[in-house]
Parts: C-alpha cells; sequence; structure tokens
C-alpha cells in the first residue's frame, strides 16, 4: 500500500498535470455547439493538449483507443469514440474526459455539456451526478473509510430516481493511468480501505436515467446503456489530505471550492 502514497516532488508534478486536464475542459467549452463533429472536438484538444500545454493525451492508443479524449453523447455512457460522422444537435448531453501525461504524472477529468436548449429532466439528470461527486468530496480525508464515498454517491442518486454504474470505477492515479485505490462509486461492505494522506484518485460516477445496465458496441470501447436511457459522468482526480482533499482536477467555474477541509 506504500507505494500508492505520493510525496512532495509526486504532488507538485500531479497538480501541474492537473491544471492542464483542467484547462482542456476550460477551453473547450465554447466549441460544444450544435453541428460540431466529435472529431472535431476531439482535434481541438489534441492540437491544444499537444502544441500549447507540451503534454500527451493519455487516452490516444491506450489499450489501442484510436483518439485523444473519449466523447460520450446521450445514451453513452464511456468511453465514445470521437467520430467524423458524428454531429452534436441542440438537446443533447455530452461527457469530454480528458486525461494527459505532463513529465510521466497523470491526471483524468470528465464534465458534462448541454448543446444548445437541453430538457429539464435530461438537465436534471447532469446536476445530479455533478452533485453526487461533490457530496462525496465531504467524506474524504485521512482515515475515513473509501467504501463511504461510493455510499454516499449511491444513496443521494437512487434517491432522486437515477442509477449508479456497477462496472466501472474510479482508481488511483499518478505514474500510472489506473493504479490501485479502486474507488466504487456503490456501497460495497467487504471494503475496508482507510484512506490515507497522499493518495490520489479519481471519483467518476456515471448516473443513468433509466436502468443501471450497459452493454458495449462491436467497436470494441463505445459503452451504451441497455435501454436507451440518457446516462451522465463526472470525474476529477483528488488528493487526500490529512484534513480534507485537495481538487487536482479543479476548474475555474465551478462553485465549490478547490480544497476541501472536513473537520
Ligand atoms: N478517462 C477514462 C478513465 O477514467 C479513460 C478510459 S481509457 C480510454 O479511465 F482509452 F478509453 F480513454
Ligand atoms: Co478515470
Amino acid at each position: 500500500m506504500k507505494n500508492i502514497l505520493k510525496n512532495e516532488y509526486d504532488l507538485q508534478q500531479i497538480r501541474i498535470s492537473g491544471k492542464i486536464t483542467a484547462n482542456v475542459l476550460e477551453m473547450i467549452k465554447p466549441y460544444i455547439i450544435p453541428d460540431i463533429s466529435t472529431k472535431d472536438i476531439d482535434d481541438i484538444c489534441h492540437n491544444y493538449i499537444i502544441n500549447v500545454k507540451k503534454a500527451i493525451p493519455a487516452c490516444l492508443g491506450y489499450n489501442n483507443f484510436p483518439k485523444s479524449i473519449c466523447i460520450s453523447v446521450n445514451d453513452v455512457v464511456c468511453h465514445g469514440i470521437p467520430n467524423k460522422k458524428l454531429f452534436l444537435k441542440n438537446g443533447d448531453i455530452v461527457n469530454i474526459d480528458v486525461s494527459v501525461i505532463k513529465n510521466n504524472y497523470y491526471t483524468d477529468a470528465s464534465k458534462m455539456f448541454l448543446v444548445g436548449s437541453v430538457n429539464k429532466k435530461n438537465k436534471l439528470l447532469c446536476q445530479i451526478t455533478r452533485n453526487s461527486l461533490y457530496l462525496s468530496l465531504k467524506c474524504i480525508k485521512h482515515g475515513a473509510k473509501i467504501n463511504k464515498i461510493g455510499q454516499i454517491i449511491q444513496k443521494y442518486v437512487e434517491k432522486n430516481k437515477f442509477s449508479v454504474v456497477k462496472e466501472y470505477c474510479g482508481h488511483g492515479i499518478g505514474k500510472n493511468f489506473h493504479e490501485l485505490p479502486y474507488i466504487l462509486h456503490f456501497y460495497n461492505k467487504n471494503d475496508h480501505t482507510i484512506m490515507q494522506k497522499g493518495m490520489v484518485f479519481t471519483i467518476e460516477p456515471m448516473v443513468n436515467e433509466k436502468s443501471s445496465s450497459i452493454k458495449c458496441m462491436k467497436d470494441g470501447w463505445t459503452v451504451k446503456t441497455q435501454d436507451g436511457g440518457l446516462s451522465s459522468q463526472y470525474e476529477h482526480t483528488i488528493v487526500v489530505t490529512s484534513t480534507g482533499c485537495e481538487i487536482i482536477t479543479h476548474q475555474k467555474n465551478e462553485k465549490i471550492p478547490k480544497i476541501f477541509i472536513n473537520t
């Protein structure tokens, strides 16, 4: 377990990487409009990460993923592949998932974008997903149980009549894209892992409008809801501190603090 704790140098580098990931999500907002193709969004992010930030898009080539970011529209739960034939349209809800490598350190974040005017129910799905992530941050501090995170997320999502996808989880991150600890977004009474200061991990709940069941498409990547209901996801990379946590991928437009004191 010791090797998953980051030292001050690691954290310095992870903060630099996280700022780039956050900046990509800030930069792309004005482009998420009707009639843009998801390939064009990918190109803009790819060029920004490489040419402006001198960083590496972590998804590109990861297990042969063909593009630089994941773009998941409406009933796509995650891992949507940017495509020159897929155009955004008014009313869509779109997840953009960005992972970058800077100086060998990975960070990972995603958020939902609303295309044009989105109906109330679909907006609510996105809000509840974001709130579930934000609420879970309040239980994080050195010494707390990791399974609190999933308990809070599941309880809040189900109270609001939506469902939590069970097949994907948050993950430790640092010099590897995915490492220990794994963070479930639902309650597992058998997970007794304790948060320790210096742990860096993602929390990335996927929340469905109807059933939580999912299916993987023939491209080997795109995951959709089984029933065609919409799906939403928000993701941050965070570091556990002695008193709370710090959001490594915090973006300027977020209405929550970058540093949580949970004492
Ligand atoms: N951001 C995703 C995650 O949380 C990345 C999936 S791997 C990809 O792990 F290749 F599909 F991008
Ligand atoms: Co992730």
